[in-house]
């Protein structure tokens, strides 16, 4: 059986995400969305339970698709599934100079691990969470943006950012 993940922050997912996740369920028996920790981003706006309950009903429809969250190492991760494969998507050549040294250390961290990475859906290439969270912050209007389970969450949350 093959078993992809696709890691990331997640804060919050966005539709650029959920296109990742949905291409890598075509191709993979079973995918993991891995809510991890990104050291250099020290202020999540959400909490990992809420980061992993808006995954879930994100990818809710894909009957192959599972989430789980861990504060720890992606390489320590990797291992609980033999042979798993790293799925990342790439919007510019900017991203792939970051996943490709993410890549080796995760590398030397774990020979056997493997990364993949698909390019951005071209609709997406501006897409990222920092956007989203900015956006949410000034009120805009998400749709498009995000799965629309989830944009009430991001705004009840942006309320209460804007509010402190
Ligand atoms: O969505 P992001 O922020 O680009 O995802 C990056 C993430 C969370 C996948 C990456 O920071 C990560 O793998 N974090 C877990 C800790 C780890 O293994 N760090 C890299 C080696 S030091």
């Amino acid at each position: 059986m093959s078993v992809a993940i696709c890691p990331g922050s997640y804060d919050p997912i966005t539709l650029g995400h959920l296109n990742i996740i949905r291409r890598t369920a075509k191709i993979f028996d079973e995918v993991v969305v891995a809510v991890l920790h990104n050291a250099n981003k020290t202020n999540p706006m959400f909490t990992d339970e809420e980061k992993v309950d808006m995954v879930r009903r994100a990818v809710s429809r894909y009957p192959n698709v599972t989430v789980e969250s861990s504060d720890g190492l992606l390489a320590e991760y990797a291992k609980r599934w033999e042979g798993a494969v790293i799925v990342k998507g790439l919007r510019a050549a900017s991203d792939f100079e970051y996943e490709f040294q993410m890549n080796l250390i995760n590398k030397k961290l774990n020979p056997a691990l493997e990364t993949m990475f698909l390019t951005a859906s071209e609709k997406y290439t501006f897409l990222s969470s920092s956007v989203v969270r900015e956006m949410a912050i000034y009120g805009a209007d998400l749709s498009g943006l995000v799965p629309n389970e989830i944009i009430d969450d991001i705004q009840k949350k942006a309320k209460l950012w804007r509010a402190t």
